[in-house]
């Protein structure tokens, strides 16, 4: 039986800071507010001419050094992002040029903030079914382009970054199950309405349009039931699971999945304070911070979940 296990982990934020008081200077807002409804106190906002393919080859590389392999090494590349550099080639195929890699299958998933737990899964199954053996997977967003930052509602709650993982074949259990689900019903609830035709962005404005509330209640209610999918698939409780690594959406919307659970928040990865809510770069930021700072060790069983735009949401069981 084949398997597929992490080998490695890296992540980047930009260097540029921006803090609830930076906010408070352009929309009606405060530092009290953003707070107590978010847990978010500053997020990271690339510097100009800085994009997704830029954040996202420096956590590749960090990951890659980890995990003690060369680009070439590497033979399928899935990156999750929802703001690409360009409509094409995919950012997937802009990384492995710039790893310099030439063979390399390569592509993007769309499934806004589960875009890294989606491609996760398909690295696994990938390893799984034997068509590769070294995966480098990645979620990297510059979210901050499809904000319009003249909106208090959307504005303070995102972020840019990368994180990356290198997922190997492995002749033990690593990625224990993997969950997806998705209903596209639910699209007026979080969207960026637009499309471009003719040079132009038509049918919408082309900024994060969102229902707040009513994301925040959804999320409670699927991000629980998944945790549960993938508790029991494994014959496995809440006590057995070392780290929750959550999407770092809100600290609120963390702490409800936590208590369902019945998981103290100290078993908990938050890294929202700090990252805001950076979509397909969330997780896999949170679980290279824990991994760095020694909080993760080998041998430890994760939950990774998340939830995004479609809505999409998912989970994935891990033995580190
Ligand atoms: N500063 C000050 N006031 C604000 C701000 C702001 N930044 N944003 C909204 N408000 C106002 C609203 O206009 C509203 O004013 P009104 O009562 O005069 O109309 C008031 O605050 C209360 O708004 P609510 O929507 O009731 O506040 P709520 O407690 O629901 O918090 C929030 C809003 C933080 C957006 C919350 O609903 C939430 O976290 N939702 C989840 C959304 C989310 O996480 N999205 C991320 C993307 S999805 C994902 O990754 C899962």
């Amino acid at each position: 039986m084949i398997y597929s296990r992490i080998a490695g982990t890296g992540s980047y934020l930009p260097a540029r800071v921006v803090t609830n008081a930076d906010l408070a200077k352009v929309v009606d807002t405060s530092d009290e507010w953003i707070i107590e409804r978010t847990g978010i106190h500053q997020r990271h906002i690339v510097a100009d001419g800085e994009g997704t393919c830029d954040m996202a080859e420096h956590a590749a590389r960090r990951a890659l050094a980890v995990a003690n392999c060369s680009p070439s090494d590497i033979d399928l590349i899935i990156l999750g992002t929802t703001t690409p550099d360009c409509i094409y080639p995919s950012t997937a195929c802009l990384l492995q040029a710039r790893l310099g890699n030439h063979t390399a299958a390569a592509f993007d998933v769309q499934a806004v903030c589960s875009g890294f737990i989606y491609a996760l899964s398909i690295a696994d199954k990938f390893i799984k079914s034997g068509s590769a053996k070294r995966v480098l997977v990645v979620g990297a967003e510059t979210y901050s382009r499809i904000l319009n930052w003249q909106d208090r509602n959307t504005c303070v709650l995102f972020g840019d970054g990368a994180g990356a993982v290198v997922l190997e074949a492995s002749e033990q259990a690593g990625i224990l199950s993997t969950h997806l689900h998705a209903d596209g019903s639910y699209k007026d609830y979080l969207h960026v309405p637009g499309r471009v035709e003719q040079g132009k962005i038509r049918g919408g404005d082309g900024f994060t349009t969102m229902q707040g509330t009513e994301v925040f209640k959804f999320a409670v209610k699927v991000l629980s039931e998944v945790v549960d999918e993938a508790l029991q698939a494994n014959q496995l409780q809440a006590k057995d699971i070392d780290w929750l690594v959550p999407h770092q959406a809100n600290i609120r919307i963390i702490s409800a999945t936590a208590k369902k659970l019945k998981m103290p928040m100290e078993q908990v990865i938050v890294t929202v304070p700090e990252h805001g809510n950076t979509s397909a770069a969330s997780i896999p930021l949170a679980l290279d911070t824990a991994v760095r700072d020694g909080r993760i060790q080998r041998g430890q069983t994760l939950l990774l979940e998340g939830i995004g735009g479609g809505f999409t949401w998912g989970a994935v069981l891990v033995r580190y």
